[in-house]
């Protein structure tokens, strides 16, 4: 059975770990989908050298993210959301935008800033090739979490 390790959250009820999947594959595949512990569905990616895992569905309208190309985003990896191609930094879990500097400044000039933190991101540990996912428990809620019940389970699992 798989090991149990506790998250390194200060949180104080105990979090499990749950198997992906073995790492070899993930980076053969670049990216996998679970539907984790039952309840949640989960995006797991391998991109320059480092996992990352994220609620899969695209908080701005449940989008498919396993879809979507990464790049870079101001300095900062981010998931491209294949349906209306909303930025999410692949670490926080953050929406980037191009704010204008100053409508009164021609040309405008844009910069990269971030919404906050939109997109579940859950903790991914590695442990001799095998590759689990803790899940991101706080209660605090996050945009992505409204995509996460059985109703869009159901209807956009083909999506
Ligand atoms: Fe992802 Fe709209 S659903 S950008």
């Amino acid at each position: 059975s798989p090991p149990l390790l506790s998250s390194s959250s200060s949180s104080s009820l105990p979090s499990v770990s749950h198997f992906i999947g073995k790492k070899e594959d993930i980076i053969k595949a670049g990216r996998v989908t679970k539907l984790v512990n039952g309840c949640r569905d989960v995006l797991v990616l391998f991109h320059q050298g480092q996992l990352h895992a994220m609620d899969m569905r695209c908080y701005h309208s449940g989008g498919a993210l396993q879809h979507g190309d990464i790049e870079e985003f101001n300095g900062r990896q981010c998931i491209v959301c294949p349906w209306h191609k909303y930025k999410i930094t692949l670490a926080e879990g953050e929406g980037l935008y191009q704010a204008v500097d100053d409508p009164t400044v021609k040309p405008l000039r844009t910069r990269w800033r971030s919404k906050g933190v939109k997109q579940r991101i859950h903790q991914v540990t590695e442990v001799n090739g095998d590759v689990y996912v803790t899940l991101d428990d706080s209660i605090e809620a996050i945009e992505s979490d409204v995509y996460q019940t059985e109703r869009y389970r159901t209807v956009l699992l083909k999506a």
